[in-house]
């Protein structure tokens, strides 16, 4: 290391037991990538069948990545144990990255759970997308609200090369950092703010798009079409939508535009009817089959 430069922290040696909560998308990509860089990981949800789907949805992503770089599915998958019991997943962690449902009781009455029976070092990690770290770390202790943080990543998590990390600083940002690049990842670091950076920027230009559409200025496949080759964007905004999820995107704005957030009654993020009538129809987008595209 260069002159001036503190030889970096090796996160193997503090984080050796990862705990990871959500069996869906986020958490079982979460997961993957983190037993794919040689941690132990436990993976727990509510139901056996979540933890099912979620581990086929990881022995596929393996699958994929195995064809084009080195990877042993099956060691990867032996770091992986699975478990539905809250508490048994938190005993050994070092560190707890919760990814379940996106409503702030649901993710303190967990945190504030773990907290009783988790190591006082262990570090508590949020996935959320539009809460506040500190809003969800309420219930936990004092000296767990210090090492309560957010570890955000992105949809597809095998394959985004970005975590943000916010709510961190001084030697915990430090450990935060390395362990994001030990798991193959690039951290960027933020205050708590709704929406950190990515989807602070996101989500209004998503909803720009769809007023877009709803205005008859252009169709849904042009506005794609624009976005991708005229702004070099992998994805147009609905196919994007579609990927991450109808109800997930309008849930954001309406925890946005109702709750306390510091953005609440902003006009750019009124629930919009048009997307509540989808939701309706579960038309939510890839995994329905349905959003603004259909999937076969
Ligand atoms: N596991 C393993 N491999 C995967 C994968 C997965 N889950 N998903 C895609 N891949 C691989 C494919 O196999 C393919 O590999 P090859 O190039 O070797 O064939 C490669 O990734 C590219 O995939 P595709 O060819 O299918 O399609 P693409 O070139 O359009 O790439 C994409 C797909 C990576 C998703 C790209 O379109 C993209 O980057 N889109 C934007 C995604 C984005 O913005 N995500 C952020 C959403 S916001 C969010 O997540 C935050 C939130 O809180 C809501």
């Amino acid at each position: 290391h260069l002159k001036g430069e503190s030889a970096e922290t090796d996160p193997k040696e503090q984080i050796k037991q990862v705990a990871v909560y959500g069996a869906g998308i986020m958490g079982g990509g979460i997961a993957q990538v983190v037993a794919q860089a040689g941690y132990k990981v436990t993976l727990w949800d509510i139901q056996q069948s979540d933890i099912d789907r979620g581990m086929q949805t990881i022995r596929n992503s393996l699958e994929r990545l195995s064809k084009k770089q080195e990877i042993d599915p099956t060691s990867v998958l032996r770091r992986i144990s699975t478990t539905t019991s809250q508490i048994q997943a938190a005993h050994a962690a070092d560190l707890v990255i919760e990814a379940i449902v996106e409503d702030l009781k649901t993710k303190q009455q967990l945190l504030e759970r773990l907290d009783k029976v988790a190591k006082p070092s262990c570090i508590f990690a949020t996935n959320t997308s539009s809460l506040l770290v500190r809003d969800i770390a309420k219930t936990v202790s004092g000296a767990r609200k210090a090492r309560t943080v957010a570890l955000h990543f992105f949809n597809p998590v095998a394959i985004m090369q970005l975590v943000e990390i916010a709510n961190a600083d001084g030697a915990l940002l430090d450990l935060l950092k390395a362990f994001v690049r030990d798991i193959g990842k690039v951290p960027v670091v933020c205050r708590d703010t709704p929406g950190f950076i990515v989807n602070r920027l996101l989500v209004p230009y998503n909803n720009e798009a769809r007023q877009m559409v709803e205005r008859g200025d252009a169709s849904i496949e042009d506005v794609d079409t624009a976005m991708r080759l005229g702004a070099g964007y992998p994805m147009g905004p609905f196919e994007l939508m579609d990927m991450t999820g109808i109800d997930v995107g309008y849930h954001i704005m309406k925890g946005w535009y109702e709750g306390a957030s510091g953005l609440q009654g902003d006009p750019r993020f009124k629930p919009s009817k048009e997307v509540e009538q989808m939701i309706k129809k579960n038309h939510l987008g890839h995994k329905t089959g349905r959003g603004y595209y259909t999937y076969t």
